[in-house]
């Protein structure tokens, strides 16, 4: 006999591993209850969802379900049926519910083939990283398994990489592809980004790049190291453990690329970048608290009093703070959302292009502008201050 937690288990397993190919749920137990419910996974806007076909006299009624609705589902409803299969590749599973709600689980071989990495209900997104190509570094940070399925449990971490990867895709324009482009990517941490910019740059756009991903953490610069070794891209990848701060960069700068680095390392990376006059910066901010312990404005009082409100928009008046010298600074700056704030509040990327040239008038509007903000919040941000001797008093 089968206890309730193992059935949940298994429902947990067949859901988070993805094995599911079909589950038919049949007998009904309860006199309500629908003859009949057909389960089949799917892929509706890149993401795994499950179609609940329930039929009931003579009409099929279709709905979708998130992996968790579904996985909620079985847990609440399945000892509503006398009896259920559960197809996967490794077996066919047969659930039985006895009258007085006994549970048992029989395990038998396989009657149904492996279900195809895209079922295609809705159609799949096109991302610049598909699923079912095999990226050798998605396989080795465990992203896609060998045969290019990308795990359950690392489909958010997919669509992040693509979503930067389409910021990058937008921006190689101002990148010369007969010229070898110097990347650095400042606090790059496990670096799933650094080998996306490689990836995406020298194996599939045939760019000549030298790339360099810098951290604090000496085991992680280690482990991406290595990594770079094993897939044999050691000698236009490299990784460097030291503080955004201290870092000198031989020759020039293309482009600086630095995603979540914290509350003022981003100002730091800014620093470096605008003062090599990179050409192209991609930023993602992340846990600004430098301003929160400044802001001040008596018209915003109703605002500033909740703690929680004064924190975002100190944060937001942050990287408006950075753009806007970015733009006095001779950038184009606009800000973008890097991915849905559903999976993550870190959302806000501070996309910034060299102009060729830049006319005082612009200059001086931006910075006209640029004080009225800061004096209206009574704020002094890192950005500025590292910029002091160069920007007007
Ligand atoms: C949240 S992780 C982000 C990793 C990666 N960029 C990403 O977005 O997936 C932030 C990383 O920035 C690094 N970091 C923070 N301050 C730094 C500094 N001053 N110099 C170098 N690395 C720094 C941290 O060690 C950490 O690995």
């Amino acid at each position: 006999m089968l206890e309730r937690q193992e059935l949940e288990n298994f429902f947990f397993k067949l859901i988070e591993e993805e094995l599911l190919i079909q589950a038919v749920l049949s007998g009904p137990r309860l006199a309500e209850g629908g003859a009949k419910v057909v389960i089949r996974p799917l892929v509706i806007k890149g993401k795994m969802a499950y179609q609940l076909t329930e039929q009931r006299q003579q009409q099929a009624l279709h709905r979708n379900l998130s992996s968790e609705e579904c996985c909620e589902w079985l847990k609440q409803h399945s000892d509503n049926f006398k009896q259920s299969f559960f197809y996967t590749k490794e077996a066919d599973y047969h659930l039985l519910v006895s009258k007085r709600g006994h549970l048992t689980l029989l395990k038998k071989p396989p009657t149904k083939a492996e279900r195809p990495i895209i079922l295609t209900h809705n159609r799949q997104k096109e991302y610049v990283l598909s699923e079912g190509t095999v990226v050798p570094f998605l396989v080795q940070l465990g992203v896609m398994s060998a045969t290019g399925k990308v795990y359950a449990s690392k489909r958010d971490k997919f669509r992040q990489i693509n979503r930067f990867l389409e910021m990058i895709e937008d921006v190689l324009a101002h990148l010369d592809p007969t010229q070898p482009v110097r990347l650095i990517d400042f606090g790059c941490g496990k670096a799933y980004l650094t080998f996306a910019l490689y990836h995406f740059l020298k194996v599939m756009k045939g760019y000549q790049v030298h790339i360099t991903g810098l951290d604090l953490k000496q085991e992680v610069i280690q482990y991406c190291q290595e990594l770079a070794e094993t897939l044999g891209y050691q000698r236009d990848l490299q990784f460097m453990q030291g503080d955004i701060n201290t870092f000198q960069a031989e020759g020039k700068v293309d482009m600086m690329v630095s995603l979540h680095a914290c509350d003022t390392a981003t100002d730091a990376a800014l620093e470096k970048a605008v003062r090599w006059q990179a050409r192209v910066i991609l930023c993602v901010p992340c846990c600004q608290h430098e301003l929160m312990r400044q802001v001040q404005n008596q018209a915003l009082e109703p605002l500033l009093k909740h703690g929680i409100l004064k924190e975002r928009f100190a944060a937001l008046a942050t990287d408006a703070a950075r753009a806007q010298l970015l733009e006095v600074l001779g950038y184009h700056t606009q800000i973008l959302e890097f991915i849905d704030l559903e999976h993550t509040p870190k959302n806000l990327l501070i996309r910034a292009v060299k102009r060729k040239q830049i006319s005082s008038e612009h200059a001086e509007q931006a910075w006209a502008s640029y004080v009225t903000f800061k004096e209206s919040l009574e704020i002094l941000p890192s950005l500025e201050k590292r910029f002091q001797a160069e920007l007007k008093p």
